[in-house]
């Protein structure tokens, strides 16, 4: 009924890393082509945990989108934006907060683990609890059905179904209504059956009142139907049902996890990663100091790939005959460890060489990351505000024109 589109948005946390990239920004780049893509800087998200320091969200926005220019998302082809800017997804989220029970929140999995994570900020604040309805409210707000996320936020995509489909129940209908009413109809009599359709003719054409009444006297008294049967041919009486929010799926596609140079994941945090402005030189010697198998203490020592953090990397840069160079040679000692992180060091500096370039010629055009945005959020608000319309129509608020 809607048409295919993926949102996704990332907190901005400034400079874009190998992680970042290949985790995520990757894969966003691919679908620019394929279907139609918002691409948003959740900059409301990162002060939920981040509300004491505003400004370095700021600072980071700019960072992070020339970054994501650099690396190859195109503004012809999507349409990235900045969330602060438009309301439409505070006012939904606002909404959508009327009806979202509260333990529904605090059964996420990650909320309790992310405020124990951050012990040092005191997170227990309304918006933190509220993230993922703000999530929700994003992604809905777009009628977006295809989210890219990666496996730690499936649980986020679950409530946002379940949050839409309150919603659809609440004050809209759902899909395939139509079709289940006209079966239900057939559980009554026949004659009861053509009555009922003639006085939902009646009510929905003329207004008929009376009508109206005797349809719903019809449902009340049929001996045949279920307490949900009675329920559909209530509302069937009333009108045509729609679907008002679309409940949005998890894109689950092929992508990497970089394990950062201490072979933890590669995070801004644990300052393990590698840029994608990382200087050639710095991403050499960077590798080079990289931890590998512990096993390796000695050039002579065999190792094993599933072991060493350098193996992730060639998971995503070599090709089958390298890797099994690279675990014939490391399993029988037969190459050294240097030796090993040659190619992938060669490779890495290729694949940053073109977006280091295109940063550079991004920010040498003051104000161009700023235009990007202004013209993706104009979109964005036009888009979300048919949404809204249809959301405060459903919900029967009051109107002025
Ligand atoms: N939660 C994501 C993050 O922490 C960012 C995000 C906000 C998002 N809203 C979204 C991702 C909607 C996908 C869809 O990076
Ligand atoms: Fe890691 Fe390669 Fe060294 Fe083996 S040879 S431990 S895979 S760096």
């Amino acid at each position: 009924m809607f048409k295919d589109r993926v949102l996704s948005g990332m907190r901005p946390t400034g400079y874009m890393h190998l992680g970042h990239y290949h985790g995520a920004l990757k894969n966003w780049i691919a679908l620019q082509s394929q279907i139609e893509c918002f691409y948003f800087v959740a900059d409301w998200h990162a002060l939920t945990t981040n509300y004491e320091d505003p400004r370095v969200v700021a600072k980071s926005t700019f960072e992070m989108v020339a970054d994501w220019l650099g690396a190859g998302l195109d503004p012809n082809q999507c349409t990235i934006f900045l969330q602060s800017q438009v309301p439409q997804h505070a006012e939904l989220s606002l909404l959508l907060g009327m009806i979202t029970p509260l333990g529904w929140l605090e059964r996420v999995p990650t909320y309790k683990e992310q405020q124990e994570n951050l012990s040092e900020k005191d997170l227990t604040t309304y918006g933190f609890l509220g993230y993922p309805l703000m999530q929700t409210a994003d992604i809905i707000v777009y009628r977006a059905n295809k989210v890219p996320v990666g496996e730690d936020q499936v649980s986020h995509l679950e409530i946002s179904r379940e949050i839409a489909r309150r919603f659809n129940h609440i004050y809209g209908r759902e899909a395939g209504f139509e079709d289940k009413a006209l079966a239900t109809i057939k559980k009554l009599s026949g004659k009861l059956g053509k009555e009922y359709e003639s006085a939902k003719l009646a009510w929905n054409q003329n207004g008929d009142s009376a009508q109206l009444e005797r349809g719903k006297q019809i449902v009340a008294e049929a001996g045949s139907l279920s307490a949900i049967d009675k329920e559909t041919l209530f509302g069937f009486l009333t009108g045509a049902r729609k679907t008002i929010l679309p409940e949005p799926q998890a894109l689950l596609t092929p992508t990497s996890k970089l394990i950062g140079l201490d072979g933890r994941k590669m995070s801004k945090s644990y300052g393990n990663g590698i840029d994608l402005r990382e200087p050639p030189a710095s991403v050499e010697k960077k590798i080079r100091a990289m931890k590998t198998d512990p096993k390796r203490a000695r050039r002579t020592d065999p190792g094993n790939p599933d072991d060493c953090p350098v193996w992730t990397l060639h998971q995503v840069y070599s090709d089958d005959a390298r890797k099994l160079w690279v675990r014939e040679g490391c399993t029988t000692a037969g190459i050294g460890c240097l030796e090993c992180k040659q190619p992938v060091i060669d490779a890495v500096k290729a694949e940053l060489e073109p977006m280091q370039a295109r940063i550079a010629e991004i920010e040498a055009k003051p104000g161009y990351v700023k235009d990007v945005l202004r013209a993706g959020c104009a979109r964005a608000r036009e888009v979300t505000e048919a949404t809204m319309r249809d959301v405060r129509d459903a919900m029967g608020l009051a109107k002025l024109d």
